[in-house]
């Protein structure tokens, strides 16, 4: 149908906020997630039989669970104990949900250094945890960071997930808009090309940063 008098222009602040907050929602959880992915990871290295296998768990439930479930759950129950904000329950949601994923791109990492790289760290006499820090993690980074950025792309579209609870992020807004206008198709046309605009835009950046590592170690 036509719009009257107005263009799709008139709605575009409804799309900037929304793009604001779901790169915010990435952002904040990127963060948390690699903090607690770090710790995952950690705990899954360690000897410590409880440790390990509590990470397992962790890393299982919730990467065998959908996210829309993890984002409901935190919303009606444990958000609603705490008397959270929708969007505090979204963040905890999504980066409690990316830390899993997060401690399996770092395992990941870790098995990727070639193992004659720790025998030959612990034949020159270093112990376990400092050939890890030395010289098996710096190594992983490598194929984490790509990793990492992969996982930032994820979380711009998985986030579209908190708009069920509520949360005002470019997935809500599309709705809002469709609400405002009775127009549900170029809203939602309009919001996929900002979604691509964004992965694309990323991924490029990441092509570019993963070259320039390749070439720093040839
Ligand atoms: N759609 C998937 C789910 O519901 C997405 C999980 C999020 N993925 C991620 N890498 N953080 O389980």
């Amino acid at each position: 149908g036509e719009q009257s008098g107005s263009s799709w222009l008139t709605y575009w602040p409804y799309f900037w906020d929304g793009i604001k907050t779901t790169l915010l929602i990435a952002a904040v959880s990127i963060f948390f997630g690699m903090i607690l992915g770090i710790i995952l990871a950690l705990m899954r290295l360690t000897n410590n039989p409880i440790l390990k296998a509590l990470a397992g768990f962790y890393i299982e439930f919730v990467r065998g669970t959908p996210l829309m479930i993890q984002v409901l759950f935190m919303f009606l129950g444990v958000g609603s104990i705490f008397g959270w904000s929708t969007l505090t329950a979204g963040l905890v949601s999504v980066s409690m949900n990316s830390g899993a994923y997060i401690a399996e791109i770092i395992r990941g990492g870790v098995q990727s250094v070639d193992k004659g790289q720790s025998e030959a760290a612990r034949s020159l006499g270093l112990n376990y945890w400092q050939t890890m820090r030395k010289v098996v993690f710096p190594q992983s980074l490598r194929s984490i960071w790509p990793s990492l950025g992969n996982e930032f792309i994820t979380l711009i579209k998985e986030s579209s997930i908190v708009s069920t609870i509520g949360v005002a992020e470019l997935t809500f807004q599309t709705r809002a808009v469709t609400g405002l206008t009775y127009q549900a198709v170029v809203p939602l046309f309009i919001s996929m090309v900002i979604y691509f605009i964004m992965t694309y835009a990323l991924s490029q950046l990441l092509n570019v940063y993963e070259r320039k590592m390749n070439k720093k170690y040839a």
